[in-house]
């Protein structure tokens, strides 16, 4: 498929639109040996385009990953701290890879990873409001007044969240467990709303991603996305 070429370079991880709008201005990208302009486009299963002479991967060169994030590792490709790194669990897979958003260091569960910049950066966008389902464990009980300020939407020191919807409630002694719903993604945000109803919250796991589901993968364990599931992601 043609595509313009900043696009094509986004696609493939290596700039911004605007970065690579600034290559090709600079001549640093040739499509089949010339120079580019501005507003050219290629086709990268019949086009050589090269950035600073390295050529640009075809879109094969794509992976699309669904992690079961065991909790401990840090969502980024490396942490000054030298502690495990979600990376470390796909590092047989010939590419970098970018978590898409993130999880926090005690939180498990569906994690994407890929290397497709560009749409790692869509769907993390808050604009996009991709649906994300955890299953919680929180000390005490979910009053029906607590489980409506979840639903309604509660104000947060950032600010009011959207309201969530809450699922498949079970009491077991001290605690509850239950599904919530969410389509934003503020830092620590589901730690954060039950906390404000007065529920800490003692286990998070991430079980859905938009359709995406985690399924009975084991923690640590990843999968490659079908066709069907990226083409479906791109489409969100
Ligand atoms: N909400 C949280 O509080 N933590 C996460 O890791 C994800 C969502």
């Amino acid at each position: 498929m043609r595509e313009r070429l900043q696009k094509l370079m986004a696609t493939a991880g290596l700039a911004s639109r605007r970065e690579a709008e600034r290559w090709i201005a600079e001549g640093r990208v040739t499509v089949n040996g010339q120079p580019a302009t501005l507003g050219d486009a290629a086709d990268l299963a019949s086009d050589r385009v090269e950035v600073d002479g390295r050529p640009l991967a075809p879109a094969e060169g794509k992976f699309y990953l669904l992690l079961n994030k065991p909790i401990g590792y840090v969502t980024t490709a490396r942490d000054p701290q030298g502690r495990p790194v979600v990376t470390d669990l796909v590092k047989e897979i010939p590419a970098r890879l970018f978590p898409v958003g993130r999880l926090d260091l005690t939180t498990e569960g569906l994690l994407l990873l890929t290397n497709d910049g560009e749409l790692a950066n869509r769907l993390a966008h808050p604009r996009h409001e991709v649906e994300k389902t955890y299953l919680a464990r929180v000390r005490g009980i979910l009053t029906p007044e607590a489980r409506q300020s979840l639903e309604r939407g509660l104000t947060l020191e950032d600010g009011p969240t959207a309201p969530a919807r809450i699922e498949s409630v079970r009491a077991s002694g001290s605690h509850t467990w239950f599904e919530i719903t969410i389509h934003e993604g503020r830092n620590r945000q589901v730690r954060r709303m039950c906390e404000a109803v007065g529920l800490p919250v003692s286990r998070l796991k991430r079980i859905r991603f938009a359709f995406l589901e985690l399924g009975d993968l084991r923690p640590g364990r990843f999968r490659l996305l079908n066709r069907a599931e990226v083409a479906a992601l791109k489409r969100l």
